[in-house]
């Protein structure tokens, strides 16, 4: 990203207002050197350590054209529905480097991920067992496992996005005993292969030690599996999470730290308990494609309410991005077509829905908005696209990724007629025709 001699934002090296011409606004922009770089970097971090895998948690933006570069950057990659799981078998993403994780995962998924051959499916408590089990019964058909642990570390972070704490919705309590009664009882299935463990302490983590110390009680419980079951599991996963820019105060780690906090806690750790070295695998979704997205919006209505505030209205909001209204998360912008000026009126970035809490970005500092502008807002890549919704009956942005001054479109822009495709006017209903 850098800004051009006309003052505009540049980036992948196309100028966003050529960006804007050609696709419209609100407009998704990827970078795809930016997502490779990242998708690099957590490889390169924990590979100098050894046997190690790193998979993108697909979650984060899910897309026919994200799951072809994951592959070829060779990550792993982490699904949680039939949905991503089709997309990526879609992208002919190879099966065995697909980690299957949810709390409800259904019959028809669990039969979905047996028969297309998954790597893993993750699984997360003892009705899935059972259910998968007969699955896999039925289908004729072994399944590599790894159960999902709930270690009990408490991340600093967002309420709703913290996972590895007791209290929780996901995974083996570990406390009170189930994670290794969840051992002993797929000990006893005939057709699931326990390779490992799992566990997810949560998201937007700047705490490296939050990981060590994640990473302590799990070789602990490798450990008490070895004694127990003469077990000595092979993989050892530590889910995702790792911290991102979004606005000032956020101070993201290296991948390299994170790969330090794991690595060398578990080497000390392991060797302490005679335990040979798991491979490791790590599932970072945020990370790698979150700083790597901008949105494009153009600015339209604006409100001065003298000494109170001003807003300014863009073409999306909630819809495209619900991140601000769910979690009050906060974001950074600038004026793409006068990103060289100094940004010098506070203002309130409003969206477009019916809602008061449509607000995406509260008091920032913009370079004279006016009606017509293109708003930059950056870090969107992640969660922004994948939990996007037809709120109002609003279409979705398009996506473009954008590399070597080319922009290529990778997903279409959701038209009227795809807002009505799957509505069905019952035959009563039908008074004549409906234009
Ligand atoms: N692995 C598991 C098991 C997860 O549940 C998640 C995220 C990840 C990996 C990837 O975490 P990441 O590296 O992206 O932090 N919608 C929320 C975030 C929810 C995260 C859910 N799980 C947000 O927009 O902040």
């Amino acid at each position: 990203m850098r800004i051009n001699a006309q003052g505009h934002l540049e980036v992948g090296g196309i100028d966003v207002l050529d960006l804007v011409r050609e696709f419209g606004t609100p407009l998704y922009v990827l970078d795809e050197e930016g997502f490779r770089a990242n998708c690099r970097a957590f490889r390169d971090a924990f590979a100098k350590y050894g046997h190690s895998l790193v998979i993108y948690a697909s979650k984060t933006l899910s897309c026919l054209a994200a799951c072809i570069i994951v592959e070829e950057e060779g990550l792993g990659l982490d699904v949680v529905s039939g949905g991503e799981l089709y997309t990526a078998l879609r992208a002919s993403f190879p099966p065995e480097r697909i980690f299957f994780h949810g709390n409800n995962k259904t019959l028809d998924e669990l039969v979905m991920a047996v028969e297309s051959r998954v790597g893993r499916v993750v699984v997360d408590n003892f009705y899935e067992i059972e259910l998968l089990e007969n699955v896999c019964e039925r289908l004729g058909r072994t399944q590599n496992i790894l159960l999902r642990i709930t270690p009990g570390v408490e991340a600093h972070t967002h309420e709703y996005i913290k996972t590895g704490q007791i209290d929780s919705k996901f995974g083996f309590t570990l406390a009170n005993g189930d994670a290794l009664k969840a051992v002993d009882t797929v000990c006893r299935t005939k057709n699931l292969r326990l390779m490992g463990l799992h566990c997810h302490i949560g998201s937007q983590i700047f705490e490296m030690d939050a990981y060590a110390h994640a990473t302590e009680i799990m070789v602990d419980l490798l450990a008490e599996i070895k004694n127990r079951f003469g077990l000595e599991l092979e993989e050892l996963n530590m889910g995702g999470g790792f911290g991102i820019y979004y606005h000032s105060g956020d101070e993201p780690r290296q991948p390299e730290e994170w790969a330090k906090a794991v690595m060398s806690t578990l080497r000390s750790k392991t060797e302490a308990n005679a335990l040979r070295m798991p491979k490791v695998i790590v599932e970072p979704g945020r990370a790698i494609a979150g700083p790597a997205g901008i949105t494009l919006y153009t600015l339209g209505s604006y409100k001065e309410i003298p000494g109170v505030r001003k807003y300014v209205a863009v073409d999306g909001g909630m819809t495209d991005n619900p991140r601000p209204a769910l979690y009050g998360s906060k974001y950074e912008a600038v004026i793409a077509n006068r990103a060289d000026r100094e940004p010098d009126e506070l203002v309130s970035v409003a969206g477009r829905c019916c809602e008061s809490g449509d607000m995406l970005i509260w008091d920032i500092k913009l370079s004279h908005p006016q009606p017509g502008d293109i708003l930059a807002v950056f870090a969107t890549g992640a969660y922004n696209y994948s939990m996007s919704s037809n709120y109002n009956r609003v279409g979705r942005p398009a996506m473009v990724l954008v590399r070597d001054g080319q922009a290529d479109l990778i997903v279409k822009r959701e038209s009227y007629e795809d807002l009505i495709r799957n509505d069905v006017i019952p035959e009563r209903l039908a008074r004549g025709d409906v234009v």
